[in-house]
Formats: C-alpha cells, structure tokens, sequence
C-alpha cells in the first residue's frame, strides 16, 4: 500500500542525519581479484583503486571498482584466521558495508549513537598526500554495517591507504548510474523491530509498506517496508518472509546466508533496454518471465514509451504508480550461495517498488528455487 510518496516538503535544516548519497558498498568474497574482473567485464565497471600488500596492508586486498556513481569495493584476506576471512566462511560473499557519504562522519556517528545505535567504529580521520578522510560506523541488521564517510578535505582516488588502480582492461559502461535501493532480508518477526532502527536512529520514514497479501504467490510469502531518508537519496526496503505453504525466497536467503544481510543492490539506468542488452551479451544472468506476462501488460499498465517486443526477450517488467512508470528486472543470483542479486531499475516517474511485478517475479524465483532443490 502506497502509505505516503517521498517527502515532497523535505525540511534540509530539520533533518538530523543529512545523507548525501551512497559512498561506496563492499563486498566480502573469496577473490577479490577475479571478483573485480566479473563485475568489469560483465557488469561494465572500470578499475578505479587498489589496497593490499603493495599499499603496506598485511591483513586482506581491495579491488574499488567504479560505473558512473557506483563503487563497489572488493575485499578478500590474505591469510587465515582474519575477521573478513571468518565473514566469508560462514555467510559466502555478501555485502558487509553500506557506506553512506555525510558531510561530518563524527556528528552523524555521536547522533546515531546517542539515539542507540550499536558501534562499529569509532570516528577516525585518515590521511595522505591528497587531503583527510574521516570515517565511522554503526552496525545494522545482521553483520551489516553503515560507514559515514567524510570525504570533504580528500581529493585522492578513494580514500588514504589506495593506491590509483590502472589496467589496460576496462570495457565500456553499460549505462549503470546510481544506487537505487538496496534491500535487506531479516528474520521472520524482526522487520518491525529493523524499520523503528531505521526511524529512530538514523530518522529515515516508512514510504511504503507491502504485507503477505500483496507480496504472495500459491506457495510463498513474504512482508515488506520501504524505509528512506529524508532527501530520498538512501533507500532501504526490509524484507521479513511470511508464513507459507513452501519455503519462500527469504527463507531460502536467510538458510544459505546463515543470517541476516543484503539481498539485492538496485542500480539504476536511462536505457534499461540498451544496458539490459549488453549485460546479456556479456554473460550475466536474468530471472525468466512467462510469455504470458506480455499478453497482459497493456491491459496493466497502458501506454508506455518503448515497444512490447524488446521488454518480452530480455524478460523487463514493467510497473506503474501515481506518479509514472518503472522498468525493472532481477539478475540471478550473482555468488555461489543462492543469496545476492542485482536489479536493474529505471524509472519513468514512478517512485515506487513494482508492487505489480511481485507476483510475476515470485513465480520466477519459485522456479529457480525449485531447480536448487530449496523450494
Ligand atoms: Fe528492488
């Protein structure tokens, strides 16, 4: 249910966790190297920085890989016994951090902790020849955490302790631009508790909200709230799974994560019919949609821009709202563990979710479930 659309009459000088957008997301896997050259090659990222043995870092190696907006920081360890190396044991690759870009990482850490959040880390100010960064962190569901970057006396590459990255190799952009949304999967019951954490702590408003109702198929369920902060640059949807005749995706996510964690990272685009070509060219995978879903998409939807025929052989969806229309599709999952994937979003005034397509995209997920042996 469409409960309030994004703050129309957002009040900068009465938002007390100004967020200026999404700095980076890293992502603990077990190879950082070739990690980085997937989402190069197939993702069309550029290598933007490194840190490892070379930079005088013992204890693991990044890859910083950047499209448009977008960085995605790559990290593995470099012996065992190390926290990373403990993280990808027992969750498979996964998102440990959402850095979030502020303008003062100390403030936006004491006001968070003052409203009860857990400590990650506590403000540290980096350096090298190209200015200061300041850093700080909070934990949130799972083993998840936020880290506020202050990045506005720095003029390096990323931040101190990379090192510039240059290949030969960086293959052209698919057209990726932003962070959309990133939504977490947490534990039955524990949805509520996640979106008054979001409230409270980091004064992000509930937008929309989607019960077992909306969000069913014959066979599975799940509940969903749609948290953004004040200027609708962040936006956290939170998953719980719903009771249901068989075991849901969420379950299926948080069985395999062995936890709570992200289970997509929605990135947006102006072309989802160009970037969703190339992506396909290049080997990612994408959820498969019934013909049938064409058949009714006018009759859904109405008139929109682009032609049926492209959106039925890449498998898009479309969704409408209010205040326009959405494009969307779902990769596969993108690691070993059936857990995190990619959507590609672009929106045509719509600022919603695709409430229209959970149906059709529960059904497509069922079905890979079903493949797996986990449904
Ligand atoms: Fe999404």
């Amino acid at each position: 249910m469409l409960t309030d659309t994004l703050p129309k009459l957002y009040d900068e000088a009465k938002d007390f966790m100004p967020i200026l957008g999404t700095d980076y997301i890293e992502i603990y896997c077990s190879n950082a190297k070739q990690a980085a050259h997937y989402y190069k090659s197939a993702f069309g990222f550029s290598s933007l920085a490194y840190a490892g043995l070379e930079t005088g870092n013992q204890e693991f190696e990044s890859y910083v890989v950047v499209q448009d907006k977008i960085r995605l920081v790559l990290t593995s360890p470099l012996r065992s016994g190390t926290e990373v190396g403990r993280h990808i044991d027992k969750h498979g690759d996964g998102v440990k951090v959402t850095a979030l870009w502020v303008d003062d990482a100390t403030y936006a850490y004491n006001a968070a902790m003052e409203r009860g959040a857990t400590s990650y880390m506590e403000p540290l100010t980096e350096e090298d020849d190209h200015g200061k960064v300041v850093r700080s962190g909070i934990y949130t569901y799972g083993e998840v955490v936020h880290i506020f970057v202050e990045r506005k006396a720095y003029n390096g590459v990323f931040l101190p302790g990379y090192q510039e990255w240059n290949t030969r190799y960086n293959p052209e952009s698919v057209g990726l631009k932003y962070v959309d949304h990133m939504v977490g999967n947490v534990n039955l019951g524990r949805m509520n508790h996640w979106v008054k954490f979001y409230e409270e702590v980091l004064g992000f408003a509930q937008i929309l909200s989607f019960d077992d109702k909306d969000i069913s198929t014959e066979y599975t369920a799940l509940m969903s709230k749609v948290m953004s902060n004040g200027n609708g640059r962040i936006k956290f949807p939170i998953n719980e799974p719903a009771p249901g005749l068989k075991k849901s995706q969420v379950d299926e996510y948080l069985d395999f994560y062995e936890g709570e964690g992200v289970q997509h990272i929605a990135v947006a685009t102006d072309d989802i019919i160009k970037t969703v070509t190339d992506l396909r060219n290049r080997g990612v995978e994408f959820l498969t949609i019934p013909n049938t879903y064409y058949e009714e998409l006018t009759d859904r939807v109405g008139q929109i821009d682009e032609d049926i025929e492209p959106l039925r052989d890449l498998g898009i969806l479309v969704d409408r709202d209010d205040e326009g229309y959405l494009l969307q599709i779902f990769t596969r999952t993108v690691q070993a563990r059936p857990t995190m994937f990619f959507e590609i979003i672009q929106r045509k005034g719509a600022q919603s979710f695709g409430k229209g397509n959970f149906k059709a995209l529960f059904v497509a997920l069922e079905k890979e479930q079903e493949l797996r042996g986990t449904l």
